[in-house]
């Protein structure tokens, strides 16, 4: 039987929906970012983790929560020829949790203090700031019930995003207690809106069933009102969970964070407890209901996520995640050069066949050198790739051309002053050394 031939489209292949090509210049600002940020989870003592991007559905299912908008609406899953049920990671700490428990990093010196950077896929609607395929910087710290633990994990998300330019950043804070707390609070909260169950939006009368918490992250108009009205999470703590914020409020005060509590923020994925928090480069007016900026960064303590992937122990966890696309766009951003991106010294130039023979090791010896070359391989004229040069500022210009590469040099013409000199190739490195 001949095989089905493959359907022949004239369409035009792009990037799937909200997903993007990174190129050139834009790849350098992620590199850029990465690195720097990168530098300041290393001094703070956290150490690097690469999880897979597949995994399997029951990590975010089982960690995130069935309910949650991402477990039901956004992940992207696959099955295996084997049958297994993978889904591409929708957020990274769920799987950092899963390779705690895998690894047995509970007989390591706790806490475990991790980090981690890569691409997540969420199915979402794509607009300003919300992707399909975005990528995170994640810090978690697994293995440590203390107060300071939320503290530090604040203080490096703070501290990494002052190094790429935010002066004034917005930290909004509130506490959704312990496992206690939170069962009180979700049946106050429950009787507070079946209360008003009729004027609710069809998503938070859905919500009420399954996922109360989420109805104050509502942005409905419907809901406003009762979003005002409704019963605080802070005033529904248990004494060690009131104890717990308390202590990370004055850790934050010590180091000098300032922060606004957010009544209203609880994070909607079920693996949260105690604190939970959200960063923006600016806090809105006083008063205003228009956020000014996206949330950059979120996190916050997940006490509970540990035996939601079968763990017999609690593992007592907290950390957080920035968002690095969204990082990149917003206002005031300075974004880090990075390591890698040397500025050319030199534009190679090389005419006619002979020397383009011998370009390939000339190129190698500038290398070893350290000295970091644009060039042309196309068939330009001397006047062409000299224009090239200048217009890319290059301040060097080595021209290698048949007589050149007959004696064994190179000429090596300053851009601006215009003045060339003639160097034997063996000297070419040292040459190079000594002109700025
Ligand atoms: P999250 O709030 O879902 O938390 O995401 C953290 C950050 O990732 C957001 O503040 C945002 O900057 C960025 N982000 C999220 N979704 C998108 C998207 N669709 N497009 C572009 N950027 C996006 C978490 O993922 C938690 N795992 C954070 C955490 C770490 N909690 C404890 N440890």
């Amino acid at each position: 039987m001949s095989a089905t031939p493959a359907k022949k489209s004239s369409k035009e292949l792009r990037t799937p929906k909200g997903m993007h090509d990174i190129i050139g210049e834009d790849f350098y600002a992620y590199q850029g970012l990465f690195e720097k940020i990168q530098e300041v989870a290393v001094y703070y003592g956290f150490s690097p983790i690469q999880t897979p991007i597949l995994e399997d559905e029951d990590v975010f299912a089982r960690g995130v929560g069935e309910h949650t908008d991402i477990v039901e609406k956004e992940m992207y899953g696959l099955r295996t020829k084997g049958g297994d049920k993978l889904v591409m990671r929708p957020e990274g700490t769920a799987a950092v949790m899963r390779a705690y428990m895998e690894h047995g990093m509970q007989s390591l010196p706790q806490p475990v203090m991790l980090y981690n950077y890569g691409e997540f896929f969420r199915h979402e609607n794509p607009q300003k700031g919300r992707l399909r395929e975005f990528r995170q910087f994640n810090f978690e710290i697994l293995g440590s019930e203390k107060s300071i633990a939320d503290a530090i994990v604040i203080r490096t998300v703070v501290d990494a995003l002052e190094e790429v330019g935010f002066a004034d950043l917005c930290v909004e804070i509130n506490s959704i207690g312990d496992i206690d707390s939170r069962v009180a609070y979700t049946r106050a909260l429950v009787n507070y809106y079946k209360k008003h169950t009729d004027s609710l939006c069809p998503h938070c009368k859905e919500r009420l069933k399954t996922n109360p918490l989420r109805l104050l992250d509502c942005k409905d108009a419907r809901c406003q009102e009762f979003k005002e009205e409704a019963p605080e999470s802070l005033n529904h703590l248990s004494a060690p969970a009131k104890k717990h914020f308390k202590e990370v409020l004055e850790y934050l005060d010590s180091s000098g964070i300032t922060y606004r509590i957010d009544n209203t923020l609880v994070r909607g994925l079920d693996y949260y407890s105690h604190t939970v928090f959200e960063i923006k480069a600016l806090c809105p007016a006083e008063g205003s209901e228009e956020a000014t900026s996206l949330t950059i960064a979120g996190g916050g303590r997940y006490d509970g996520l540990g035996k939601l992937l079968g763990s017999k122990k609690p593992i007592p966890a907290v950390g957080a995640a920035i968002g690095i696309d969204r990082l990149i766009t917003t206002e005031g951003v300075k974004i880090p050069s990075p390591r890698i991106l040397k500025k050319p010294k030199v534009y190679f130039i090389q005419l006619g066949f002979e020397a383009r023979l011998k370009s390939l090791s000339v190129i190698e010896m500038l290398r070893k050198a350290h000295v970091p070359i644009a060039q042309s391989l196309s068939k330009d004229g001397l006047g062409a790739q000299l224009g090239t040069a200048e217009k890319m500022g290059i301040p060097y210009a080595i021209i290698f051309g048949q007589q050149e590469a007959m004696d064994g040099t190179v000429i090596v013409r300053n851009m601006e002053s215009r003045s060339q000199d003639t160097v034997k190739l063996a000297e070419l490195p040292s040459y190079l050394k000594g002109i700025k």
